[in-house]
């Protein structure tokens, strides 16, 4: 972010500074004057898109041993990882704001920051595993591939490399399904029951509708999100419909259909009373991701002592 000069040829104020470099597209650093309601709105968002990366391990996680083949395996345990690898990024870029990663985690133990609903819901078949990949990550890269614009910096490059490895996940996928769509009947009826149970919750992945989305117009004009929920939502309907085709199966909206005057396709009414439910705590595996969360965090804490010594050791001998 460069310096503004008022008419005089004096420093402006903090915030004319501020405001004239987001008016720019330039980035906001770290170091950089900011609204205190800009760094919480940027806190909030990306701590709340960190916790979503490291449980929505967990579904997917829950099929690494029962993978197909050696193959598979090999696959789904890289991309369980590079989840991993996503929210070290964003607890770091967090850090940059002034909140450690201890006080992020704590806060989502206790239930006091949210992650996204959709790793609330089970995964009962290997076919999830497609629909996952095609689907939530194929969302996530929906979300996210504007997000690489974001007027904070950290933020901004880690999405870059993020959202490169959501195409990975997407396209693992999409090609599972293809192999299950293609096979057998039993098969491809588990591809067909996998697209139907993930299709409603990743359409509710975008948020609530624009008329109802109450941080939207300030992170809009910050230039923190670029896009809004439904203009998001529709892209994705846009992308998936033709891939569906493709891949042989279906989506569960018979009010699914091209609309040529809009040059989109209309697609039916969402149950957003289903979405409440599960942000307030009542989806169907809720209680077990959470509890799950803490416990490994509590299993891993001989991990991070011992790296902490391990630093310290070094800080003493370079000393
Ligand atoms: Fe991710
Ligand atoms: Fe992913």
């Amino acid at each position: 972010m460069t310096a503004v000069l008022d008419a005089a040829g004096g420093a402006s104020a903090p915030a004319e500074v501020f405001e004239a470099a987001v008016a720019a597209d330039e980035r906001i650093e770290p170091r950089d004057w900011m609204p205190d309601a800009y760094r919480a709105t940027l806190v909030r968002q990306m701590a709340q898109h960190a916790h979503s990366e490291i449980i929505g391990m967990q579904p997917e996680a829950n099929w690494i041993t029962r993978a197909p083949s050696l193959r598979r395996k090999a696959i789904l345990m890289a991309k369980v990882q590079d989840e991993a690898g996503h929210g070290l990024y964003l607890y770091s870029a967090a850090e940059t704001l002034g909140t450690s990663r201890e006080e992020l985690l704590d806060k989502l133990h206790a239930g006091r920051q949210r992650y996204s609903s959709i790793f609330n819901y089970p995964t009962l078949t290997w076919a999830d595993v497609g629909a996952i990949g095609w689907l939530v990550d194929g969302a996530a890269i929906t979300n996210q591939v504007p997000l690489c614009r974001c007027s904070y910096g950290p933020y901004a490059r880690a999405m870059v490399r993020i959202c490169k490895e959501e195409s990975f996940h997407q396209r693992q996928g999409y090609e599972l399904l293809l192999a299950l769509s293609r096979g057998t009947e039993a098969q491809h009826a588990m591809a067909q029951d996998a697209v139907d149970r993930w299709w409603w919750p990743s359409l509710m992945m975008f948020g609530p509708p624009d008329s109802e989305s109450s941080h939207s117009d300030q992170s809009m004009a910050w230039k923190i999100k670029r896009h809004s929920n439904d203009e998001l939502r529709q892209r994705f309907v846009d992308i998936c419909v033709p891939q569906a085709e493709s891949l042989g199966l279906t989506l569960p909206d018979p009010d699914l259909r091209w609309n040529e005057q809009r040059g989109h396709y209309d697609f039916g009414p969402i149950d957003w009373d289903e979405f409440r439910e599960v942000l307030r705590g009542n989806g169907p595996c809720n209680e077990e991701r959470i509890s799950q969360r803490r416990r490994a965090h509590e299993e891993g804490a001989w991990v991070r002592e011992a790296a902490a010594a391990y630093a310290a050791k070094h800080r003493e001998a370079d000393a």
